[in-house]
């Protein structure tokens, strides 16, 4: 038997557990502990995930969130270490970049447990953001390293990873697990969205380097307005750090917003937009999963493979390149049918590894 402690707390954390845990769930020489850290906490940013995606209820709650960084990693540390020793898993395995992810990588490198990073090796290359840094750490502390795309590959072996003693392992990306198995099961859901007409650019905003620096966030919000006015109507599910940060800096979204939306609602939302304007990094490859460009709010992506085949294109937050890029993307007809990201194959390689 192969004891893991799975570690998750933020949203997009979620959604990758969710399609990996179902496969896991299907070796019965596999045990799945859940930890959640509390990182996200609110019902729509949280429950709602584990609800109608299916993921096994959390065995451990920390209900940590809220703090500053180094206050939330180290609660998190402190209390995450406990339930390892409380349970000797064989592996923790951590998700992406988030302090959650940094947080039960260390916990269990001190207490010598094997650590496996799922989405290892991405890099923006600009390391101040919070999420270069988690991204960072976890991969050197890893023992297995689970990597999306050739490039991730390529930035870990760039490091010297062939001198340190982990195993990478090219799995695709668990992102378009979730995306292939979650759409088939669409047509079951009741939506809240159900009544949105076609017709529309889909917008997300909530990173640090946007919403915390009140220049970008203002170039941001204006170009927002005017394309909502002047090319075509924006919907922006907000994040609650986004609509702290609104109104902190007195500024006024014109768009039409709504409430952070579940999985399902976002998959239907993105499949009938016209468009996807983002500084997720998910949000980026959902929108080529379903076939739609994309204009990232930041002045670098970890996935810059959609880059090179032209069906992203960045704009930082310089509001005449963000109109520029919406009104040439929406103007733009590619050829989505390429292999990026495994084809849905990932959970299933990363299962096997643990067989
Ligand atoms: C975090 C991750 C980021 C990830 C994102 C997904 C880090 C450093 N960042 O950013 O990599 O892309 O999650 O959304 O880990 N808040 C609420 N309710 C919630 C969740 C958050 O009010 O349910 C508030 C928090 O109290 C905080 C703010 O939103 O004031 C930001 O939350 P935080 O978890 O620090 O970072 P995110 O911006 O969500």
């Amino acid at each position: 038997m192969t004891k893991i402690l799975t570690i998750v707390g933020a949203r997009p954390q979620f959604v990758k557990a969710a399609a990996l845990s179902r496969e896991l769930r299907k070796h019965p020489s596999i045990q799945e502990l859940i930890v959640h850290t509390g990182q996200h906490f609110e019902k729509n940013m949280s429950d709602i995930f584990f609800e109608e995606m299916e993921i096994p209820k959390p065995h451990y709650n920390l209900e940590i969130n809220s703090l500053s960084h180094g206050a939330m990693t180290g609660r998190m540390l402190e209390e995450i270490e406990k339930v390892i020793l409380k349970e000797k898993p064989d592996w923790v395995l951590v998700y992406g970049d988030t302090n959650s992810t940094i947080a039960g990588a260390l916990a269990a490198k001190k207490l010598h447990v094997k650590v496996a990073h799922v989405e290892a090796g991405l890099r923006s290359f600009n390391i101040q953001m919070p999420e270069e840094v988690n991204r960072i750490l976890t991969d050197r502390i890893s023992d297995v390293l689970f990597c999306p795309t050739q490039t991730a590959v390529k930035n870990l072996h760039n490091e010297g990873f062939k001198n340190i003693d982990a195993d990478i392992v090219l799995s695709g990306d668990v992102m378009q697990d979730a995306a292939l198995f979650y759409a088939s099961k669409l047509h079951e859901k009741e939506l809240q969205t159900s009544d949105f007409q076609d017709n529309f650019i889909l917008c997300t905003l909530h990173r640090a380097e946007n919403t915390d620096d009140k220049n970008r966030l203002s170039q941001i919000v204006e170009a927002l307005n005017e394309i909502h006015h002047t090319i075509k109507p924006v919907v922006l599910p907000l994040h609650p750090r986004t609509k702290k940060k609104l109104d902190e800096h007195n500024l006024k979204l014109e768009v039409n917003t709504v409430n952070p939306l579940g999985y399902f609602d976002m998959i239907n939302l993105i499949q009938k937009c016209d468009l996807v304007m983002t500084d997720s990094g998910g949000l980026q490859k959902e929108a080529f999963f379903f076939k739609k460009h994309c204009v990232t709010l930041r002045d670098q992506t970890e996935w810059v493979e959609l880059l090179e085949n032209g069906f992203n294109t960045l704009a930082g937050a310089d509001k005449t390149l963000i109109i520029q890029s919406v009104s040439d993307m929406l103007n733009k007809i590619s050829d989505f049918d390429k292999d990026l990201y495994g084809k849905g194959k990932a959970t299933q390689r990363i299962a096997e590894y643990f067989l």
